[in-house]
């Protein structure tokens, strides 16, 4: 895959057989007659100098123990990248890596409650989010999205109620959000911010898919509207998302105090874990020089979110839909048209189309499937028709 974003709309064959390839689950995972529109991988490959700084690393052996030097470049390149992306300044002494953002997610928890205490979500949500929660044996609380004719909101006053119970530890907040597709405004964060600090209650946002946001969407930094309320937080990010590495397995956590750093880690380093030389890597050219690969991929995603949302429309009027704001997820609503609780699984021996299931993302998936866009136009242009077409027969 090269910075030339025509090869990002052709399914030729050479396409095909890069994406079969051994290593990756989301064309594998099913058989060849599936379109696999799931799991949160991009069918583009990577940028030119992702694959030349890895070919770099391998060929110039440098798959030995890391230097101290190539940790510190990561926490300089996300320092840089939230300053001129976001305008956001994150002190660096106050980051450290983990091996993914799930991870991190199970440590923050794990760290900063006991067991039996209340972590708070907003569901629907990302299913790992879930599964940490009820794996550390903490208990979940949910502040469901509400929908309206416009799309998802936060319920700030539930946020309050939930926030107020005593026996609340964290905010484990998604932005922009997965799998509505919301990026949330200055004025959602800054309540969200104030009720979490009137309640002392730690915000754990995971921002993995902060770069992908569609104009006039901006995504902005919880810890920017953090500052103005004195809300502790722990910022999660990782290039994996926009810049498709996710097998690489490298993420930023970023503090809001040196109390909150030290917690984190409290557990021995060996427990934590450690990042490979080839994730560092990956994610310092992402963010220093992928910026021309991801301006094609933006132009991609943007012109498929136009086309679900026309397709939908003319199509399947009876699916609901809106729009994402961010990401590369299409939260799909087949309420209207069955009564199956996880339309998913059906679509897939019907259509022979993997969707993510709407079950697994908490209160609010009931009936919903989750379709992963981020691939060619024929592809998606394929996986549409077939959906369409499976309607009459969920
Ligand atoms: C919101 C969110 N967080 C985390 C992840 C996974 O990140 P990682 O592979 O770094 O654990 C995903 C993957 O889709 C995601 O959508």
């Amino acid at each position: 895959m090269n910075d030339d974003t025509t090869s990002l709309t052709a399914d030729t064959s050479e396409l095909q057989r890069r994406l079969r390839n051994p290593y990756g689950v989301k064309w594998t995972q099913f058989d060849s007659e599936v379109i696999p529109m799931w799991i949160a991988d991009m069918d583009f490959g990577v940028g030119e100098a992702i694959t030349e700084a890895l070919c770099d690393a391998v060929g110039g052996f440098g798959l030995g123990y890391s230097r101290q030097s190539l940790y510190d470049g990561v926490i300089e390149a996300l320092v840089k990248r939230y300053q001129t992306k976001f305008d956001t300044n994150l002190d660096p002494n106050l980051s450290l890596l983990s091996t993914d953002v799930v991870q991190a997610i199970y440590l923050a928890l794990s760290t900063l409650s006991e067991l039996g205490e209340k972590i708070v979500v907003q569901s629907p949500i990302y299913p790992p989010f879930i599964d940490a929660i009820r794996d550390l044996k903490r208990e979940v609380l949910y502040n469901n999205l509400r929908e309206t004719e416009v799309g998802f909101f936060p319920d700030m006053e539930n946020l309050e109620v939930l926030c107020a119970d005593q026996a609340t530890r964290v905010l484990l907040l998604c932005n922009p959000h997965n799998p509505t597709g919301r990026v949330f405004t200055e004025l959602e964060l800054n309540e969200i911010a104030a009720i979490a600090a009137r309640h002392h209650v730690v915000v754990v946002v995971d921002e993995i898919h902060a770069e992908i946001a569609y104009a006039p969407h901006r995504h902005l930094p919880f810890s920017k509207v953090a500052a103005k309320f004195g809300t502790e937080y722990i910022l999660l990010t990782s290039a994996s998302k926009a810049f498709n590495l996710a097998g690489l397995r490298c993420a930023v956590a970023n503090f809001s105090s040196k109390r909150l750093l030290a917690r984190y880690n409290s557990l021995p380093f060996h427990m934590r874990g450690a990042v490979s030389n080839l994730g560092m890597v990956g994610t310092i050219a992402a963010w220093n020089s992928g910026d021309s690969w991801l301006k094609g991929v933006m132009a991609q995603l943007g012109s498929n979110r136009t086309y679900i949302s026309e397709f939908i429309a003319e199509r399947c009027a009876g699916i609901g839909y809106h729009q994402p704001e961010g990401t590369y997820l299409a939260w799909l609503d087949f309420g209207k048209v069955t009564a199956l609780d996880d339309p998913a699984e059906r679509i897939g021996e019907v259509a022979r189309v993997a969707l993510s299931h709407g079950v697994t993302f908490g209160p609010g998936g009931t009936g919903r499937a989750r379709l992963n866009f981020a691939t060619s136009s024929a592809n998606l242009q394929a996986g549409l028709e077939r959906i369409a077409a499976s309607l009459p027969l969920l």
